[in-house]
């Protein structure tokens, strides 16, 4: 499948990217610039050459069909018989995107104005609790896709946030809903119950426990004025006794880990209101313009994938580790881990078939430069190579602090220089014998201070970190997704893998509480089991 690519890998391994920028130009041709955002790739071990093989692979897998399929409503995820359009809930309101004959962009323009309209007289005081009163608090219970949009762009736009607090409970441990109600004064909070399916056990259960939290202080007959609902299953909303225009629903043609661009984005529009949430869908809606435009190299998602795939399934680097040196981005890579892992983590092709390679690669990260204090040690003298995404912004939010904003570029490039440029042995040497060290200390301790360098990194370069930035920015990373998915040939857009372990739980639940035996269990299963139920 990529064996083109491989013979020019085993021609290119023993080069220093460093030799690349011998050529003047080598930075300005390979970075991208698109939405205000520069990508650089330089600092990796691509060459015109090996870029040319990339970009034929985005030929042969005709991502330009696929994609256009994708934007256009046809049902390119086949296994569930779906299609795809995330992308819609951001489209400008006078669109028109056919699925099965019908135009769908009445359905979400009218949701998308229902949703400002709420946030709007929530935010204002207009809609208030059943005893009148403002609404200070928003907890948003939801798992997966259902969470970690909403949660990693409030904090991401926590300087726009000026509506209620928002809180996020995820977990089905209690820990989680117990802490967080305890924040939350009950007369004056709203729950929101986020799910697409509304029946994700998490989910349920948390639910139920606010409500009964609701019941027991504001009193039954008021709780219902407390919830709000976010699902594509209205029967199950309607079930919960939701009241309907408290109900925001999206199509099944919406996966959950793409879903922050509609409904499922309520808490963030209650945080940063309607207009900042349209700037967030108006980022996005315009890195899926220059998506579906931009030829070959020009094209930002294309690239970013293409520096993916060869890192991941040519060079064979297992994982890729995601460094926004923005501190508000502290939940990009947990949102990323789902994006990607979710989405491309499957060894069968769309045909049924084996994957006749590697997966996509393991996820990972944390904001620099708390991670330089943690497992940069390994990224820099570690055995394995970790391809590393850096991202920064040119400008922070605090002015008054530029200075410390300096500090966190100068990290930043830091990293990335140090990854390609290492430290050789000789000068390691010349720096432990300028400490006044000789003989064999002096090549024990050099040794130690080696740095292979010739890592690779990219870094992505954005203005400033305001709604339109973020929309850009978690818009570029699901395209990626998508190509590195065409080229895979993966369905990123179902998953079956996180089915087992559902059915497993839901069977193991009885053995926990005791009313089943565990007798067909495996004998670990049945020690641990036997351990915890004391
Ligand atoms: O179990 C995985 C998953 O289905 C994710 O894809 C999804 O984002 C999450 O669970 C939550 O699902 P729901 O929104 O239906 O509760």
């Amino acid at each position: 499948m990529f064996a083109a690519l491989k013979s020019l890998h085993s021609a290119s391994s023993g080069r220093r990217i460093l030799s690349l920028f011998d050529s003047p130009d080598r930075a300005r041709d390979f970075s991208v610039t698109a939405c205000g955002m520069l990508f650089d790739y330089s600092k990796t071990n691509i060459d015109a050459e090996i870029r040319r093989a990339l970009l034929d692979l985005t030929e042969r897998a005709d991502l330009a069909g696929k994609r256009d399929a994708m934007f256009s409503g046809a049902k390119i995820n086949e296994t569930e018989g779906r299609a795809v359009l995330h992308t819609a809930l951001r489209t400008p309101d006078d669109a028109r995107i056919l699925v099965d004959g019908t135009d769908v962009m009445p359905g979400v323009v009218a949701t998308r104005n229902r949703m400002a309209r709420f946030a709007t007289g929530l935010r204002e005081g207009e809609i208030t609790t059943p005893g009148g009163r403002r609404f200070t608090d928003v907890v948003n219970i939801g798992i997966g896709g259902s969470d970690l949009g909403p949660a990693m762009a409030h904090i991401a736009l926590s300087p726009y946030a000026d509506g209620p607090r928002c809180h996020f409970v995820s977990n089905v441990d209690g820990a989680h809903i117990h802490d967080t109600l305890a924040l939350c004064p009950p007369e004056t909070t709203l729950v929101i119950i986020a799910s697409k399916t509304f029946t994700t056990i998490e989910t349920m259960t948390n639910a139920a426990a606010a409500r009964d939290w609701l019941a027991a202080k504001v009193g039954a007959d008021s709780a219902g004025g407390h919830l709000c609902a976010l699902s594509s299953n209205l029967d199950r909303t309607a079930d919960w006794g939701i009241a309907p225009e408290r109900v925001f629903g999206f199509e099944d043609w919406v996966g959950g880990r793409y879903s922050v661009w509609g409904p499922i984005g309520l808490s963030l529009m209650l945080a940063i209101g309607a207009e900042r949430f349209r700037a967030f869908c108006r980022g996005a809606a315009e890195m899926d313009a220059h998506f579906r435009q931009a030829e070959g190299a020009d094209n930002m998602p294309v690239m970013l994938a293409l520096v993916g795939i060869w890192h991941n399934q040519i060079c064979g680097h297992a994982t890729r580790a995601v460094l926004p040196y923005e501190q508000r981005l502290a939940r990009l890579p947990a949102y990323l881990q789902q994006l990607e892992m979710e989405s491309n983590g499957k060894s069968v092709a769309m045909d049924g078939a084996d994957l006749p390679c590697d997966s996509g690669p393991v996820v990972w990260g944390e904001p620099g430069t708390n991670g330089q204090h943690a497992f940069y040690q390994l990224i820099h003298q570690g055995t394995r190579v970790v391809p590393c995404e850096f991202m920064i912004g040119a400008r922070g939010h605090e002015p008054e602090l530029a200075a410390q904003h300096r500090l966190l570029i100068a990290n930043c490039l830091a990293q990335s220089e140090a990854l390609m440029r290492g430290r050789s042995l000789e000068e390691a040497t010349a720096l432990m014998a300028a400490r006044g060290l000789t003989g064999a200390e002096l090549d024990r301790q050099a040794r130690h201070r080696v740095f292979p360098g010739n890592r690779p990194s990219t870094t992505l370069v954005y203005d400033l970190l305001d709604p339109a930035t973020l929309g850009r920015i978690l818009a570029l990373y699901e395209h990626r997704v998508f190509v590195e998915g065409v080229i895979l040939g993966i369905n990123s857009f179902d998953q079956w893998g996180v089915e087992l372990g559902k059915e497993l739980a839901t069977a193991l639940g009885p053995m926990v509480d005791g009313s089943e035996d565990p007798a067909g269990k495996d004998g670990s299963t049945r020690m641990l089991l036997a351990r915890l139920r004391g």
